[in-house]
């Protein structure tokens, strides 16, 4: 079992003027996909403070998946993406890529996203959009390979020659 950490991003729900339905909903989805979620967080669409959570979730012992929820549009305060690339080491763009292509069966407003993914230390990081029908889409579009991605991050038994689906 894999442990993950959700971080909504939202100025309006950390000021409390917005109830954050995201990240609990994708806390659920990561729970039934088995993940063990050590924590939640809510923080401002402040480039700092995400790479800050970011950063402290990835160090140390780490969640091995850190998903954000939102700041990933074209508001002038989106910058997720920019926090996340700038704490990532290393850059995983088919997950956004394939979060994208199964985004635009649903919406041409998909392309829209500039998600980001990346790995820090033994996290990989994921971005989805911030509303939770968005968000669960993009996640269950890229659910089932992020465990063989971990597998390989974390130095577990992991075969790419073993092709499940
Ligand atoms: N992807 C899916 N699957 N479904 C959606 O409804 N909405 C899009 C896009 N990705 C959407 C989606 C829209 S309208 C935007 S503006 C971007 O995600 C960015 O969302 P964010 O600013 O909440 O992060």
């Amino acid at each position: 079992m894999f442990t993950a950490a959700v971080v909504t991003v939202s100025d309006r729900s950390f000021r409390g003027e917005r109830p954050d339905g995201t990240g609990p909903a994708v806390a659920a989805l990561l729970e039934k996909a088995g993940y063990q979620v050590i924590e939640t967080a809510i923080v401002p669409d402040e480039q700092p403070e995400i790479e800050k959570v970011l950063a402290r979730l990835a160090d140390g012992s780490g969640a091995a998946l850190i998903a954000t929820a939102g700041g990933t549009g074209f508001s002038p305060r989106d910058v997720t993406p920019e926090a996340t690339l700038a704490v990532c080491a290393r850059l995983v763009p088919g997950i956004p890529e394939a979060m994208r292509a199964a985004s635009l069966a649903v919406t041409p407003r998909a392309m829209l996203s500039r998600a980001a993914a990346g790995i820090r230390n033994r996290s990989l990081i994921i971005n989805l959009p911030g509303s939770p029908k968005a968000a669960a889409e993009n996640l269950e579009a890229v659910l089932p390979a992020l465990s063989h991605g971990l597998e390989m991050l974390r130095g577990g038994p992991a075969d790419c020659g073993t092709l499940t689906k």
